[in-house]
């Protein structure tokens, strides 16, 4: 049985009041749903709630010495300086996120963000031991010409050559790769599962390919790989399927405690 890891990516759908409200009134319910899961001996699978930074040191405290995980939507790729706005990986470490998403479609939208400017923030959670799961996928021009793989890989180049540059990278640390095609985000459209399978083949050959020569002293980073992208209850049975995913990256679901347990389940 391989061990899934499922993050609720709340966005920014609930404001600061409403995301304490609703980590308050399913508390015992995440609690158990994370603790009821496979038994460690065989693979314990994991659980990230995501909220929006505001909220994130309050739902920290409160869930603190449960297995319930929480992650950071977004980190700078700076580490230091004249940076309004914005909070380094090591603010990310130090308040107690162990994952933080980067490289989100509507972050990199929203940002322009460079390619560079995620591998920069890769590098920096990986620095400061947080689980960074860095988010690819195709828009639906290019996914209509086929032109999915050449995007990805885009996306996936400058964060292979900045973990090479890397002297060190921690194996107690798993770094993620989610795989979000920008069309199926949010809209109720999901690949079917011969497309998901070959890019996540793919994904994992890269990886494999990027990293097999690695000098020595470096370590070989395990990198696992999700898929996001109105993932449901209902296809998310199918979706598991998919050999090459290790889990799940849940936005508009993960409101809805019911539906998310049942993704879960
Ligand atoms: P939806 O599940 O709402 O499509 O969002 C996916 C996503 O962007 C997760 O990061």
């Amino acid at each position: 049985m391989k061990k899934m890891l499922f993050v609720a990516n709340w966005k920014m759908y609930m404001s600061f009041g409403e995301t304490i409200k609703f980590a308050t009134r399913h508390f015992d319910d995440f609690v158990s749903l994370a603790s009821g899961m496979i038994p460690p001996a065989e693979g314990e699978n994991t659980i990230v709630l995501c909220p929006s930074s505001m909220a994130l040191y309050p739902i920290i405290k409160m869930f603190n010495e449960t297995k319930i995980k929480i992650g950071a939507q977004r980190c700078s790729p700076h580490i230091y300086g004249a940076f309004t706005g914005q909070d380094p990986a090591r603010s990310v470490n130090e308040i107690g996120c162990s994952h933080c998403i980067i490289g989100h479609s509507e972050a990199r939208r929203e940002f322009r963000l460079s390619e560079e400017q995620v591998a920069q923030k890769f590098v920096h959670l990986l620095d400061y031991d947080v689980t960074p799961i860095v988010c690819i996928g195709e828009t639906k021009e290019e996914f209509d010409s086929q032109k999915t793989l050449s995007a990805l890989e885009r996306q996936l180049s400058p964060i292979f050559e900045a973990i090479k540059t890397k002297t060190i990278v921690h194996d107690y640390i798993t770094p993620y790769i989610a795989y979000e095609p920008i069309w199926s985000i949010g809209t109720g459209e999901v690949a079917g599962n011969q497309h998901l399978d070959m890019v996540f083949c793919w994904i994992a050959e890269k990886i494999s390919k990027n990293f097999e020569n690695r000098p020595a002293g470096g370590a070989v980073p395990q990198i696992k790989l999700l898929y996001g992208g109105s993932v449901t209850a209902k296809n998310s049975k199918t979706l598991k399927k998919i050999d090459k995913i290790s889990g799940f990256l849940v936005g508009g679901a993960s409101l809805d405690f019911q539906e998310f347990e049942k993704i879960v389940k």
